[in-house]
């Protein structure tokens, strides 16, 4: 990447940042409504190089993404372009909320997997909030660039998101499990448990992208938060403004009381935030206590309850969690993300790589031969956070 670099801009770059991507075991589409979320950064992502120039501009290539970006750091953030620089210019607009920015920088960067549900988004964010910060002088926890890089995507991108993605690339730790109380925003890092065997974070892609933001995500979000003013409603609780309603703040008992009154969508929606919140606390448990099948287990089960309660997930998904459920070394697996782009993770044995190589693959194609070229298979292992290498 330095000699395309140098290429590009004359010299060769002083920076350079390592954002990972992320997969999230247990604890799916509860992080807008503040619930308990876990997952892992691994060691695929996006590599950002970098120079900071002084008259605040931004010049931006890509060896992922066509065209030019650039743009000016000192005036007032445009408007978004529906390109890959909305990233940039993201990062851009949720720091000058808080600091002043004068200088800019030259940059180039990449991602290390196709685009799909491994939050790439997320991970391009915390690596440009981190580079604007640094040729600024500005001084970040991670937590801050966890909420800046949060708010740029809920304000500027426009997806209703919370705090998942963003917490797992900035504040994971190898070999460790996030857990993080998205209502509180306490969070813990948990050590692997010496007793546990070594796993793989597998990914499997399906060969089918699409953008978030064009997806039904948005809406899950809106019923999520509508199951929950029904159940305020029907319950007499006082009414807040739906941008300020959460189902965490709803208690089980209240649910278990008006669940046969709601509209069935709503309710299914409800069930798979509260069946979650104690797949998690069930997951750190056997995370804890070294029980890496049972950790496995809750996470397809967590899968399961996406596919009929949040009802996300494309066949081509759905397709790959069921070859999972019968494949030898597995030990549990989902969707990833959101369940609407094309990843499935999984938590898999060393041992067994090719095993499951093959079996998915022939699987797989042989129900879609039309994912032949873009079908892809990687064994990774769980890594530390965001950061200059
Ligand atoms: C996407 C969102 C996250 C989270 C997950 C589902 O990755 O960006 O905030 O909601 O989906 O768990």
């Amino acid at each position: 990447m330095q000699t395309t670099f140098k290429k590009l801009f004359g010299a060769e770059a002083q920076y350079h940042i390592f954002s990972p991507y992320r997969v999230c075991p247990m604890g799916a589409h509860v992080d807008h409504q503040h619930g308990l979320v876990t997952g892992f950064a691994f060691d695929k992502g996006v590599d950002l190089l970098f120079n900071v120039t002084e008259d605040g501009s931004v010049s931006l290539r890509s060896l992922t993404f066509e065209g030019d970006i650039d743009f000016e750091i000192t005036r007032p953030t445009q408007v978004k372009d529906g390109n890959w620089g909305d990233y940039a210019r993201g990062a851009k607009y949720a720091l000058k909320k808080r600091f002043q920015l004068k200088r800019g920088i030259k940059g180039l960067i990449k991602g290390s997997l196709p685009i799909g549900g491994l939050s790439s988004s997320a991970a391009v964010l915390i690596a440009y909030v981190m580079a604007f910060a640094k040729a600024n002088d500005i001084q970040l926890t991670p937590f801050e660039v966890v909420k800046i890089a949060s708010e740029a995507e809920r304000e500027y991108i426009g997806l209703n998101n919370g705090l998942l993605d963003q917490a797992c690339i900035a504040l994971s730790e190898k070999d460790a499990l996030l857990f993080l109380d998205t209502d509180s925003e306490q969070y813990r890092i948990i050590r692997r448990n010496p007793r546990m065997p070594d796993f793989d974070l597998t990914i499997i892609f399906s060969g089918l992208t699409r953008s978030l933001v064009n997806s039904d995500y948005n809406l899950r979000v809106a019923e999520c938060k509508t199951a929950a003013w029904n159940m305020m409603a029907y319950t007499g609780m006082p009414l807040k403004n739906l941008d300020k309603t959460f189902l965490r703040d709803i208690p089980k008992e209240t649910y278990d009381l008006t669940k046969e009154k709601m509209p069935p969508r709503f309710a299914r929606r409800a069930e798979h935030f509260y069946s979650e919140y104690k797949r998690v606390r069930k997951g750190v448990t056997a995370w804890e206590t070294g029980n890496l099948d049972l950790f496995g287990k809750l996470c397809f089960e967590s899968c399961e309850s996406s596919i009929k309660n949040y009802e996300c997930g494309s066949e081509e998904l759905i397709a790959i969690y069921n070859i999972m459920r019968q494949t030898d070394g597995i030990y549990g697996g989902r969707f990833s993300g959101a369940g609407f782009k094309g990843a499935c993770i999984a938590l898999t044995d060393p041992a067994k790589r090719e095993e499951i190589r093959q079996h998915i693959t022939e699987e797989y194609l042989r129900m879609f031969p039309e994912y032949t070229e873009t079908f892809e298979i990687h064994f990774c292992k769980t890594d530390n956070g965001a950061r200059f290498v």
